[in-house]
């Protein structure tokens, strides 16, 4: 139980600091990346789930294996208490039924370590994030925009 409780308290961190990426709109997302938005648009999830720096994707139709290629590493700061989203440069899981399991490339940052959303799905009009054992909802809303990589140094960022 030691172990579960920072667990909330990061997704709880992670909920409050989200309405910022609404803050950060992109009004150019390259096109021929559009696709990979399009995929989850037409599985019910927010474009927002991925950073606006997509460079292809792949689908399996059949067995709803995907991945994302982004052209870098991507972080994202979360205000107003500076939590970091990261996104690797390769994200792979299985978009299957509206839901996606067995995510691997996005971490959030908090209590001095990194913490892999291992599953996302869509709840009405919610989003529900798997953090290991954790889960916590959102409004998919706040994920209406793909948020901007911060900074120019993707070297930097954990791999
Ligand atoms: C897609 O997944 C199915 C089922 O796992 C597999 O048989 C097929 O070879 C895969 N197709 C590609 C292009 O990887
Ligand atoms: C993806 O998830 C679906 C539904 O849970 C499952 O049937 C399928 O086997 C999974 N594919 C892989 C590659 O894990």
């Amino acid at each position: 139980m030691a172990k579960f409780l920072p667990l909330l308290l990061v997704v709880s961190f992670f909920s409050l600091s989200l309405p910022s990426l609404s803050e950060n709109p992109n009004p150019n997302p390259n096109p021929k990346s559009i696709s990979a938005y399009d995929e989850l648009r037409l599985s019910g999830f927010p474009i927002g789930l991925l950073p606006s720096n997509v460079r292809g994707y792949s689908l399996n139709r059949t067995s709803g294996d995907f991945s994302v290629e982004l052209l870098h590493r991507c972080r994202i700061t979360l205000p107003p208490d500076n939590y970091l989203a990261a996104y690797s440069p390769r994200i792979t899981g299985n978009l299957s039924g509206g839901r996606i399991s067995g995510l691997d490339g996005i971490r959030v940052r908090a209590f001095f370590r990194w913490w892999s959303i291992t599953a996302i799905r869509a709840s009405g009009d919610d989003l529900v994030f798997e953090v290991g054992v954790a889960s916590a909802k959102y409004p998919s809303k706040n994920f209406d925009e793909s948020p901007e990589c911060e900074g120019g140094n993707p070297s930097k960022a954990a791999s």
